[in-house]
Formats: C-alpha cells, sequence, structure tokens
C-alpha cells in the first residue's frame, strides 16, 4: 500500500477476506518513510522505542512526551499510512478520564488514526471511554511489556489452559468494548488462532504464530539494529547494526589515511577568486 491510507473497514475487509496485514514498528522520520515505501499496512510507533531508541531495558520510563515527539516524526515520514500510537506506561492505568486525554493528545497534537494500550478486562473501562470519545482504540494482550514485573519477566504467555482461557475471556471483552483490532505477543499459534477465530475484529499477531490476521514486527529486529537481544519470535531481514559500525569504521579510517575528503567532496571557488584573495591578503 503506497498510495491511500487504508481505514479501519478496509482493514476489517482484509480479515474477512484472509488477507493478511503487515505492519512494522517506526520511531523516526526515515524509518516511517522506508515502511512507506515498502508497502506497509500500518506503522505502530511502540513505546518500545524506550529501548530501541532510549536505550532503556524495558518500557516503563517512557513518558507521553516523547511517545508524541516521535508519532510527530512518523506522521511526518509516512503521511499515507495507518499509524497507531502506542499509550505508555501510566498514561491509561490511573484514571479513566486520563487515558481519554492522553489518547485524545495522541489524536490532536500527532496525527495518529487510533492507538493501542495494553491489557485485558481491566482496562475494558479505558477502551470504552476512549471509543466513546470517537477514537479507534486496539488492544493489546498476551506478554504485555508494561506489566512484565506481574507476568515474572518478558515470558510467553497462554501455555496452560487455564492461562489461554484467561487470554480469551480478555480477547472477547475487549472486542465488546469497541476495540476495532486485538494484537496478541507471545503467545502459542493455538491460541491465537483460536481468539482469530472467536473474534469478528482482526487479530494480529506478534510473536503468536502465522494464524493470525497480520503481523508485527519490530524495526529493529527486522532490519538488525537491535543487538541487546533476541526474541525467539524474531526473524532479522538485515544486519544494518553490523553494516553501519562497518561503514563508521571505513569512514574513520579514511580520515586517519588522508583518503577523505578527496577533491570530489569539496566546493571549487569561482573562477578567478582564488588569485584575488591572494592578492587581497598580501
Ligand atoms: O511497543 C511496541 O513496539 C509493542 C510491541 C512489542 C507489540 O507494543
Amino acid at each position: 500500500m503506497n498510495g491511500k491510507k487504508l481505514n479501519r473497514w478496509e482493514l476489517q475487509k482484509m480479515k474477512d477476506s484472509n488477507e493478511k496485514a503487515v505492519w512494522i514498528t517506526a520511531y523516526d522520520y526515515w524509518n516511517a518513510s522506508f515502511a512507506q515505501k515498502a508497502g506497509m499496512d500500518m506503522i505502530l510507533v511502540g513505546d518500545s522505542l524506550g529501548m530501541c531508541v532510549y536505550g532503556y531495558e524495558g518500557t516503563i520510563p517512557v513518558t507521553m512526551d516523547q511517545c508524541i515527539y516521535h508519532c510527530e516524526a512518523v506522521r511526518r515520514g509516512a503521511k499515507n499510512t495507518f499509524i497507531i500510537g502506542d499509550m505508555p506506561f501510566l498514561s491509561y492505568q490511573v484514571s479513566i478520564e486520563g487515558a481519554v486525554l492522553n489518547a485524545g493528545r495522541f489524536h490532536k497534537e500527532a496525527g495518529v488514526d487510533a492507538i493501542k494500550l495494553e491489557g485485558g478486562k481491566r482496562v475494558c473501562p479505558q477502551i470504552r471511554a476512549i471509543c466513546d470519545g470517537g477514537m479507534l482504540v486496539m488492544g493489546h494482550i498476551g506478554l504485555t511489556p508494561q506489566s512484565s514485573g506481574q507476568l515474572g519477566g518478558f515470558k510467553a504467555q497462554g501455555r496452560t489452559a487455564d492461562a489461554a482461557y484467561e487470554l480469551i475471556e480478555d480477547a472477547k471483552a475487549i472486542q465488546e468494548e469497541g476495540a476495532f483490532a486485538l494484537l496478541v505477543e507471545a503467545v502459542p499459534p493455538e491460541v491465537c488462532n483460536i481468539i482469530r477465530k472467536t473474534l469478528t475484529i482482526p487479530v494480529y499477531s506478534i510473536g503468536a504464530g502465522i494464524d493470525a490476521d497480520g503481523q508485527l514486527m519490530i524495526s529493529s529486529d527486522v532490519a538488525g539494529v537491535f543487538q541487546a537481544f533476541t526474541p525467539k519470535f524474531v526473524k532479522k531481514y538485515a544486519n544494518l547494526a553490523d553494516q553501519t559500525i562497518e561503514a563508521f569504521s571505513a569512514y574513520k579510517q579514511d580520515v586517519k589515511k588522508g583518503k577523505f575528503p578527496a577533491l570530489e567532496h569539496t566546493y571549487k571557488m569561482v573562477d578567478g577568486e582564488l588569485e584575488k584573495l591572494i592578492t587581497k591578503l598580501k
């Protein structure tokens, strides 16, 4: 999709006709423009920017202002792509009013098309209120990084019958409250498939197998930029970290050896002006 921005009904139609949606995270202008050029159906400005851009160990320190700045840059880079702003920790958990106001900031200040928030039944009042405010909400269940402390770390979820049942109940509640789509993270494929078949709204996977209505990946993982750790569900399609280090090292070597800048990297003086300057300096 390079031309026209998709809307929720077109995303719904894709699910209904078994066409997979493909989306990726982006945090800046350049990667957003690359994502749009590659034809991504959606872009998530994830709070994973905490790790991928700021070098935090998790998503907890990420603020609303940081998310807004990055959404603004992504919007400038991908004007024709459906953009989802990710609500950071404490931007929706504290109060329903706060959740609506912060969801509204994403729309008013950064021009996103939808917001995403983490959690099941316990965030349903917020989902309902944001939808009642006229905004589109995507749910996010399974491994929800903002509550990784409660989950005992960044671990796969829904691996027992009881845990899977709870996820399915959460998914139903999220749809019931008006969410237009749901993201399922780090859950066995069988469980994601049951959720996809149970819900009428699109159900997307990150680390939840192939039987979903589409796939999300983190751009820094796909491009091979993020080096701190690699989750099991990641496939790297490039190794930009090594290529970038090689490029920086080659530049350093060229400067040290007097090979850069060469003449072709410099500007010429206007004809005759150098002689005039030398005369003037005498
Ligand atoms: O912040 C993010 O990129 C996310 C994904 C991990 C799903 O929420």
